[in-house]
């Protein structure tokens, strides 16, 4: 079923945080791409293999961001099969956004680059969107922030330079087995993260440091799978001991600027309703 001229760009998890952002750069760039989620036509879905043939179909290259997670259970073994599928079905380029400081996540690059295609990694600190798209905005515009984070400081990264990383990674040549760990240019606490939101919209924040179980009954309150908030319950718990705590060069390597900052993205969701209670 492999179409004679291969020349889309698949891009999964199309309607999400940097899928949505690559999705719109390659359009600009006049890119042919295949928009692959469960609403997209075809339906493309990761737990479901008899979707796959069809979403890779004609395409070259792709944009890989597994949902929900790679420390889901079972994702490093679906994201294996699944780029096994694409390279034999004619795809050439592998782009997989990755996490900073997960075993599973390790596993989960070391499969994409085993699988027979040029590979570039994105290994992303913490999204400053998770402040305005994932959820956390919910909790601003209440003007309480409750998470199960330490005094720890993040290099939180804009979704924009990852998705930019990742756009360079698929569309043009020197980016082939290329790691880049991409974060923001300094470290913030989630408290110090907080302040700065509360800054941008000049309203009073509270920040509370609450426990693992108090943070997925919230979440399971806010409407996710007790799986999935167990899941990010545990991402908390691993990745914020300390052990992310430094800023890389990865932005910049890949595209020869800075990253942006946090009180720049803070700046820009304040003039929008995200945040607005
Ligand atoms: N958040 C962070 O701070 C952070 C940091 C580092 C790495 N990451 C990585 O980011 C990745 C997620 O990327 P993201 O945040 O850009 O995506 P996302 O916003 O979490 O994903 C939502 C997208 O995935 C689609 N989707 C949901 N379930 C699906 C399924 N079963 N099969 C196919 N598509 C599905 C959704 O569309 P439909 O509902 O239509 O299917 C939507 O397009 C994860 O692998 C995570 O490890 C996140």
């Amino acid at each position: 079923m492999t179409s004679q001229t291969a020349n889309l760009t698949l891009v999964t998890g199309a309607t999400g945080t940097t899928g949505r952002r690559v999705a719109e750069r390659l359009a600009a760039r006049g890119v042919p791409t295949r928009l692959a989620s469960r609403s997209a036509s075809p339906s493309f879905d990761w737990a479901d293999e008899g979707t796959w043939a069809a979403t890779l179909d004609g395409v070259s290259a792709a944009y890989l961001a597994y949902h929900p997670d790679l420390v889901a259970p079972g994702a490093v073994d679906t994201v294996r099969r699944f780029a096994e599928q694409a390279v034999k079905a004619g795809v050439r380029r592998l782009v997989l956004l990755s996490g900073r400081g997960e075993e599973e996540a390790r596993r989960g690059e070391e499969v994409v680059m085993n699988a027979g295609a040029d590979w570039t990694i994105v290994r992303s600190a913490f999204f400053a969107q998770n402040f305005s798209e994932k959820g956390f905005e919910e909790f601003i515009r209440a003007g309480v922030v409750a998470l199960p984070a330490p005094e720890v400081g993040e290099p939180f990264v804009d979704a924009d330079d990852l998705a930019d990383v990742a756009v360079a990674a698929l569309t043009e040549d020197g980016h082939a087995g290329q790691l880049y760990e991409v974060t923001g240019p300094r470290l913030l606490t989630f408290a110090e993260a907080i302040a700065e939101v509360a800054a941008a919209t000049g309203r009073d924040l509270e920040y509370h440091r609450i426990s693992r179980e108090e943070f997925i009954a919230n979440l399971v309150e806010y409407g996710l799978p007790e799986e999935t908030a167990s899941v990010f319950a545990d991402i908390f718990g691993t990745v914020l001991d300390g052990r992310n705590a430094y800023v890389t060069n990865g932005v910049e390597r890949a595209l020869g600027r800075p990253p942006r900052d946090f009180a720049d993205y803070a700046r820009d969701v304040a003039a929008t309703d995200a945040w607005t209670p």
